[in-house]
C-alpha cells in the first residue's frame, strides 16, 4: 500500500512502514522504516528532525533556510555540494569536472503493480494483487536533468523495493559517475553490520561487527558480485530489530555503511562506481539495478525468512518456480576430465538405481578438453570421449528414467580454441598488451551482439541436439585487461555494465528458448550468487567445497539471503577433495539436504553399506524435499556465530512437520547433555519427535569393536574393511510425544552422546563433524 496526505509519503507492506516527506525546500526527509504503525497513528511533526538552531561550521542549505543542513537530515537521496558530505547517491559530471547538484520534488505517480524497468536488467515481479509502485520525479534546480526514485511494496513478502534513473534533458552528454539504487538513512541505535565474505570454496562466511563513527563498504571489484563478498547485508540491533538490503544485479556492487559525525546511519548499494563511468547522451536516460529491502523485529532470522518469501515469489520466475527440484548426480568429482562414455553409462546406471533423476555431465565433454588448458568457446562434442554423441548419451541416460543435464562455460575462451583462432578479437585484452589470465583462460567479450548471437546459436543447437533437462552453467575466472573493439564503447567506464547487461541479454534469450530446461548457475561454485542469475537461473551451486563441516558455515551464511530452494548442495566423497577432512556419509548427507539435493562422487566405487545408506538418504529427502527446498527456515544455533552444536529447522507452513538438524563441531570428551528447543513448532499441537535413522560405519568405534568381535580386528586392518563394507551398527533409538510448549520452552533432553565409558543402542554417536536430523511430526 502507498499514499500520500499532505506532504508525507506512507509506504506499508503488511507488517512494515516507510515514511518519508517532502520538505520546505523540495527534498525528500526519511522518517521512519520498522514495525507498522497505522497511518492513523501517524505525526509527521514528531518523526521530521527538529531543526530551529543552525549547527557549528554546518553548511546551511541557502540564507532562506538557514537552519535546514542536508548533512544531518535522513534523506531518501543524496549529492554532492549542498552541505551533505556523506557519501551520495548520485553523482554526476556535467560540464568542466562540476559535480554538485541539488534535486528536488517535481512530480510523483502512484501506481498499482509494477511497470517494467526499460534497463534491461532483470527485476523482481509482481501484480496488482501483490504490489504498488511509487514514482516520484525530482527535477535538478540549475540543469535539464531529472532523477526518478521508484518504489514498490511486496505486502506479502515484507519487501520494499527500489530503483532509481537519470534522464538527460539536455543537449550535451553528462557523465554518471555513480548513481546508488537504494539509500536508507537511519537514526544510529546501536546497530551491527552483518556482511557475507570469504573466496573461493570458503563463500558466504558470516561476519557481523558494531557500527562506529567512519564508513565501511562491503564491495566487489571483480566484475561479478563475488564470493568476496555478497551483496546482501542486514544491519541488527539489541532489540532484535533487523534491516537486510540486496541487489537484483550480477556484476561489481557496493554498500556503503556510514555513520555520520552525527550519529546518523546511512546505507547506500547500488553498482560499485569504481571501475564505472556512464557517457549519457543528449535525450537518453539510464536506470540503476533494483534494490530490496526489508525489515523485521524478529532479528536476522524474521528478515531472511522475508527475503525467502521474495525470492521464492517474486525472483525465481518459469516452469521451475516451487516446483521440487530433481536429486541429481554430477560426474565432475567422480572422474575430473577423465572419462568414458563406459564410465558416465555405469555411473548414470548406479545413479539411477540408488534413486537420483538427473544425471549431469560435467566439464570436459567438448573440444579437445583433457585439462583445463583448452577447448572453451567449442562447444561442440569430443568424439573421442563419447562416440555415440550426446544425443545417444542422453538418449541412455533418458532410458534409465533419468533426466540428462550439461555443465558449459559460455562466457569464457582459450587461447587454445578454434574460437580463438577465427575471433581472437572477441576476447577481452587491450591491444598491445598481454592480458592476464585466470584458471588458463579469458573472458569473451559479451557486449558484442555478434558473441552473443554466436553464443545463442553454438549453445542451443548443442542442447537441441543433446535434448537436455538442465544446464549447468559456469563462469570460472574474474575480469582483467578491461577493453572492447565494440564501436558502440567510447567510454570504458562503461565496459563492465555493459557486459552484464549483455550476459542479461544471451540469458533472456536462451532460458525463453528452452522454458522447461533447469538452469543452474555457478562460478567457481558460488562466487556469482545473486539475485540477477537468480531471475534467470533458480537454483546456484552454492561452493565446490562440499565438507560437511565448511558446508555449515557456508550454507547458513547464503541461507540468511536465499531460500534453500536455490542452493545445490552435494554429497561428495571422504576425504574431501577441497579441505582433505574425513566426514561421515550421514553427516554430509544431513548438510546437504538443507538445500536442493546432488551427489558428486565416484558411485561405482562404493561399497553395499554405503549404497544402502545413500538409497534411504534420497528417498527420506524425497519424502520431504517440499519442506527441505520451500519450507520455513530458521537458525537456532549458528554456525557462524560460534556454536558448537549447530541447529537449523525448517517447518511446514501448517508447522505440522518440522525437520531439525543438529550438528557438532567437535566432539567432546565426557560430555554434558544436549537439548532440542524448538521455538518455530505449534504451541497448541503434540509432537513426536525422533532421529532419521543412520548408519554408523563399525569403522568409527576403531579397535573398540574388539569389544564385542570375537574375531581380532585391527585398526585399519583388511578385517575391519571387509567387515565395514558388510556391516554397519544402526543409529540410537529415541522417540517422544510432547506438546509444542514443552518444545518451544523446556526442551528434550536428548540421549547421552558416547563418552568413552560404553556403547549402547541408545548412544548418540556423532563424534567430529556428526549430525542428525530430528523429525517432529504434529499428532492429531
Ligand atoms: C568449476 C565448478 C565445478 C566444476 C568445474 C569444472 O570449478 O565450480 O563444479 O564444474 O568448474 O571445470
Amino acid at each position: 500500500m502507498i499514499s500520500k496526505k499532505d506532504q508525507l509519503f506512507n509506504l506499508s507492506t503488511n507488517n512494515t512502514t516507510y515514511l518519508f516527506a517532502i520538505t520546505e525546500t523540495g527534498h525528500l526527509e526519511h522518517l521512519y522504516y520498522g514495525k507498522k504503525i497505522s497511518s492513523e497513528g501517524i505525526s509527521h511533526a514528531a518523526l521530521a528532525e527538529k531543526r530551529s538552531l543552525s549547527i557549528g561550521t554546518g553548511t546551511a542549505y541557502s540564507s532562506d533556510n538557514p537552519t535546514l543542513f542536508l548533512g544531518n537530515l535522513c534523506l531518501e537521496y543524496s549529492s554532492m555540494g549542498k552541505g551533505d558530505c556523506r557519501e551520495s547517491f548520485v553523482d554526476i559530471e556535467y560540464g568542466r569536472g562540476m559535480q554538485t547538484l541539488d534535486f528536488v520534488v517535481k512530480s510523483f505517480r502512484i501506481i498499482p503493480g509494477k511497470p517494467r524497468t526499460f534497463s534491461g536488467l532483470p527485476e523482481s515481479y509482481g501484480d496488482k494483487s501483490t504490489c504498488t509502485t511509487l514514482e516520484i520525479t525530482l527535477k535538478e534546480s540549475g540543469l535539464p536533468i531529472r532523477l526518478v526514485l521508484t518504489y514498490t511494496t511486496f505486502e506479502d513478502s515484507d519487501v520494499i523495493t527500489r530503483r532509481s534513473a537519470i534522464y538527460n534533458d539536455s543537449d550535451r552528454t553528462i557523465t554518471i559517475r555513480n548513481l546508488a539504487s537504494l539509500q536508507l538513512d537511519l537514526d544510529g541505535d546501536g546497530w551491527n553490520l552483518v556482511t557475507f565474505d570469504g573466496a573461493w570454496a570458503r563463500e558466504r562466511y558470516m561476519h557481523e561487527r558494531p557500527l562506529s563513527p567512519g564508513i565501511i563498504i562491503n564491495d566487489s571489484k571483480t566484475g561479478v558480485s563475488s564470493a568476496e563478498h555478497n551483496p546482501c547485508i542486514f544491519l541488527t540491533n539489541e532489540d532484535g530489530e533487523c534491516i537486510g538490503t540486496n541487489l537484483i544485479y550480477s556484476g561489481n556492487h557496493r554498500e556503503v555503511v556510514e555513520t555520520s559525525p552525527y550519529g546518523k546511519i546511512r546505507l547506500l548499494t547500488g553498482i560499485n562506481p569504481s571501475q564505472f563511468s556512464w557517457d549519457l547522451g543528449p535525450q537518453d536516460r539510464f536506470q540503476s539495478p533494483e534494490a530490496i529491502l526489508t525489515f523485521s523485529p524478529k532479528a536476522l532470522n524474521g528478515a531472511s525468512q522475508n527475503f525467502h518469501h521474495f525470492v521464492n515469489n517474486h525472483i525465481i520466475r518459469g516452469e521451475w518456480k516451487f516446483r521440487e527440484r530433481p536429486v541429481l548426480v554430477n560426474n565432475w568429482e567422480a572422474t575430473y576430465f577423465n572419462f568414458t562414455e563406459d564410465k558416465l553409462i555405469s555411473l548414470a546406471r548406479e545413479a539411477s538405481s540408488l534413486g537420483a533423476e538427473l544425471f549431469v555431465l560435467d566439464d570436459g565433454w567438448f573440444g579437445i578438453r583433457n585439462d583445463d588448458t583448452t577447448s572453451l568457446g567449442d562447444w561442440t562434442v569430443n568424439p573421442k570421449k563419447l562416440p555415440s554423441g550426446l544425443g545417444g548419451l542422453a538418449l541412455e541416460i533418458h532410458r534409465m528414467g533419468m533426466m540428462f543435464g550439461l555443465w558449459v562455460e559460455p562466457e569464457m575462451v582459450s587461447i587454445e580454441s578454434q574460437l580463438y583462432k577465427k575471433h581472437p578479437d572477441w576476447m577481452v585484452a587491450i591491444p598491445g598488451r598481454k592480458p592476464s589470465v585466470g584458471r588458463n583462460q579469458y573472458l569473451l567479450d559479451l557486449t558484442r551482439s555478434e558473441v552473443r548471437d554466436y553464443l545463442f546459436k553454438m549453445l542451443s543447437d548443442t542442447w537441441h541436439l543433446a535434448d537436455v533437462n538442465y544446464i549447468k552453467w559456469d563462469m570460472n575466472r574474474t575480469f582483467s585487461d578491461l577493453y572492447s573493439s565494440n564501436k558502440e564503447i567510447k567510454n570504458h567506464g562503461e565496459f563492465l555494465h555493459r557486459y552484464v547487461l549483455g550476459l542479461y541479454e544471451l540469458l533472456s534469450r536462451l532460458t525463453t528458448a528452452f522454458p522447461n530446461v533447469l538452469f543452474e548457475s555457478c562460478a567457481s561454485g558460488g562466487n556469482r550468487f545473486d539475485l540477477g542469475m537468480l531471475c534467470f537461473m533458480p537454483q546456484t551451486w552454492t561452493s565446490d567445497n562440499t565438507d560437511a563441516l565448511c558446508r555449515l558455515y557456508i550454507q547458513e551464511g547464503t541461507s540468511c539471503g536465499y531460500p534453500l530452494s536455490t542452493m545445490g548442495s552435494h554429497v561428495s566423497t571422504s576425504p574431501n577433495h577441497q579441505t582433505l577432512r574425513k566426514t561421515d556419509l550421514e553427516a554430509r548427507f544431513n548438510v546437504a539436504s538443507f538445500g536442493v539435493l546432488g551427489y558428486e562422487l565416484d558411485l561405482t566405487k562404493l561399497n553395499r553399506q554405503q549404497k544402502e545408506a545413500i538409497r534411504s538418504q534420497i528417498s527420506f529427502y524425497k519424502a520431504n524435499r517440499s519442506l527441505l527446498q520451500y519450507g520455513t527456515f530458521t537458525r537456532v544455533k549458528w554456525a557462524n556465530r560460534g556454536a558448537n552444536h549447530v541447529v537449523w529447522a525448517v517447518a511446514s507452513g501448517d508447522r505440522s512437520t518440522l525437520l531439525v538438524l543438529f550438528a557438532q563441531k567437535l566432539n567432546q570428551s565426557n560430555p554434558g547433555s544436549d537439548r532440542l528447543k524448538i521455538e518455530a513448532v505449534d504451541l497448541n499441537a503434540t509432537y513426536e519427535v525422533f532421529p532419521r535413522q543412520q548408519k554408523i560405519d563399525i569403522r568409527t568405534f576403531g579397535d573398540l569393536v574388539n569389544r564385542i568381535s570375537p574375531l581380532a580386528i585391527a585398526e585399519g586392518g583388511l578385517a575391519q574393511d571387509t567387515l565395514s563394507k558388510a556391516l554397519s551398527f544402526d543409529s540410537e533409538v529415541e522417540h517422544y510425544r510432547v506438546s509444542g510448549e514443552l518444545l518451544a520452552n523446556a526442551g528434550i533432553k536428548l540421549n547421552q552422546q558416547f563418552g568413552g565409558t560404553g556403547y549402547d543402542g541408545e548412544t548418540r554417536v556423532l563424534g567430529d563433524f556428526g549430525s542428525r536430523i530430528y523429525i517432529c511430526k504434529k499428532i492429531d
